[in-house]
């Protein structure tokens, strides 16, 4: 018996709202608030069940803590914007109420992210006696969970990790990204980094690559590294336990680099203001105004995306280990399921479980909490209940 309120109603939102509204054993209440109150109003009517909508600015902390004083709920899920995630942790921190959220905060006028901003919410929600569970995504999200599942069930200590992001979808357009372009892009031309041996190691952007063979009838793709923010809280917490290199990966066509190799060359992706007859465009905003919305692409995406964690080490037998543990998930029952492809299908179940297992006491605690902080077995089970199912291999 738990009160929801939803905030933000994209990609991820509409996922996360049909995967809470079929909970409704868990989620009694539910309330979907955004900045266009349209949004809302579409997902809440494409569900078998009566729900609140409202609109709100989630920059504006004052108009949060007036809805949720009015909702009273149990937990806020963030399914908007990096940009918003201080503020509705501002919010929670006045009104005393737990917080879930998908993604680390970000400046929205320099493209960088970390959770240093969010980490330092630590004694704050510490004294106020409430949860902030951080990035309860799939990757920030099932990945860390992976993780702490493999080095309780099947390490002694985890030495190499790998993360590799597969998406083997097509959605027939010359160019789209899977979830909201400006963040998307911002990430994938960022520099590289990975982890190795206590240090960071910076690559040009999408400078690393090799070819991976990936499993149900997928086949060969190039991956390339990149950061990803789950790295900083997986360094962080699994160097102790024997972590000597962490990288992440992720599948990109030779088509979307050529695309974005222009846009780049041309200054299409910057994010400094230019004037254009005599006012401020930012190249990426407009970009992203050109570009499909991410949305639309649900009906027209093909095939499955395959994410997962390859990890070696040594196993509580002495011998060593290489072990990959990875989610399959089809676009089109994705889309069959809930109207949205399978990019936000693998984020918005996630984010409905992270905040199932906070509202319903069974991940506990006060202050600021990264998903491998907890127990990953009940995750895990929720997992292959709500249409995440993975899939274990023991490659030696
Ligand atoms: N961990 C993972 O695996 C993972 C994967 C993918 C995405 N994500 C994260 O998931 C989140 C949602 O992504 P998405 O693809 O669903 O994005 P999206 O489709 O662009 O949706 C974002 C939603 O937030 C709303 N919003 C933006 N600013 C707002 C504000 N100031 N006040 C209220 N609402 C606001 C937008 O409202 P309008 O519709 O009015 O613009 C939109 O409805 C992002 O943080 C993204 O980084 C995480």
């Amino acid at each position: 018996m738990a009160r929801i309120l939803i905030i933000g109603a994209g990609g991820v939102s509409q996922v996360a709202v049909h995967k809470c509204a079929q909970a409704s054993d868990v989620f009694t209440d539910i309330c979907l608030a955004s900045r266009t109150l349209s949004k809302c109003d579409k997902i809440a009517a494409q569900l078998k069940r009566p729900i609140r909508t409202a609109k709100v600015d989630a920059d504006n902390v004052p108009q949060l803590v007036k809805l949720i004083k009015d909702f009273r709920p149990d937990v806020v899920l963030n399914v908007a914007l990096p940009y918003q995630d201080l503020h509705i942790m501002d919010a929670c921190l006045e009104t005393g109420v737990n917080y879930v959220d998908t993604a680390n905060y970000e400046p929205p006028d320099v493209a960088h992210f970390e959770y240093k901003w969010q980490w330092a919410y630590q004694e704050r929600f510490k004294k106020k006696g409430i949860l902030a569970l951080l990035g309860s995504g799939f990757d920030p999200g099932v990945t860390n969970v992976y993780t702490a599942w493999a080095l309780k069930k099947h390490f002694d200590t985890i030495e190499t990790l790998d993360i590799i992001d597969a998406n083997a979808g097509d959605h027939g357009q010359p160019f789209a990204t899977n979830f909201n372009p400006e963040i998307n892009i911002r990430e994938v031309t960022a520099k590289g980094r990975y982890w190795e041996k206590g240090k960071w190691i910076e690559t040009d952007p999408l400078s690393v690559k090799k070819t991976m063979d990936f499993p149900d009838g997928i086949g060969p793709k190039k991956i390339y590294l990149m950061f990803h923010e789950e790295l900083e809280s997986l360094t962080k917490n699994f160097a102790k336990k024997g972590l000597k290199r962490a990288r992440f990966w992720m599948t990109f066509s030779d088509n979307y680099l050529k695309h974005l190799e222009v846009l780049q060359n041309v200054g299409m992706t910057r994010i400094n203001p230019v004037k254009y007859n005599g006012q401020e465009i930012i190249p990426l905003q407009f970009l992203k105004a050109l570009l499909p919305d991410p949305a639309s692409l649900g009906p027209l995406t093909k095939g499955k995306t395959c994410i997962g964690c390859k990890i070696k080490g040594t196993a509580k037998d002495g011998r060593k280990r290489e072990y990959y543990v990875y989610n399959i998930c089809s676009h089109e029952e994705s889309y069959k399921e809930v109207q949205s492809q399978a990019i936000s299908y693998t984020t918005g179940v996630p984010a409905m479980i992270g905040a199932m297992l906070v509202a319903t006491g069974v991940w506990k605690g006060a202050g600021v909490f990264n998903m491998e902080d907890f127990d990953p077995e009940p995750f895990m089970k929720k997992l292959n209940k709500y249409g995440l199912p993975w899939t274990e291999v023991f490659l030696k």
